[in-house]
């Protein structure tokens, strides 16, 4: 088994806050991140499967890239997660949460078209990453 990964690049802005919790509390526990900011992100979608004998892609990654840009990166760039992303509606959005929803969105797409999802990898900063294997 071979795996490819594709990454595409967007700016979000988000803030990590807890509506169940005042201000302050927010604070304490976020700290800045309670604040609303933006990064510039990256998203690495791998995948795994056969290689086709006649192209000798496991997929094509134009195909990968226009998934990730429909599903993904054209809901996403340029927006503030907290309120204009429908899929993160009601979520904390930790990269954490945010790499589980977007598991959740490309897996059966992806599945459809005969390629195994196995890794979203999601930087939020040049010092910090969430990977999500699907469990
Ligand atoms: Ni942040």
């Amino acid at each position: 088994m071979i795996q490819i990964t594709r990454r595409e690049i967007f700016n979000a802005a988000h803030r990590l806050y807890n509506p169940k919790w005042d201000k302050d509390k927010n604070f304490e526990v976020f700290g800045p991140c309670s604040r609303i900011h933006g990064h510039n992100w990256e998203l690495f979608v791998t995948v795994e499967g056969h290689i086709n004998e006649e192209t000798g892609f496991v997929m094509d990654l134009k195909d990968l890239r226009d998934i990730m840009r429909e599903y993904i990166i054209s809901k996403v760039d340029h927006t503030y997660l907290n309120d204009d992303v429908e899929f993160l509606k009601g979520q904390l959005t930790s990269t954490e949460n945010f790499a589980i929803s977007i598991w959740k969105i490309l897996f059966p797409v992806l599945e459809n078209i005969g390629v195994k999802l196995t890794k979203i990898k999601l930087v939020e900063t040049a010092n910090h990453y969430v990977e999500y294997f699907g469990k």
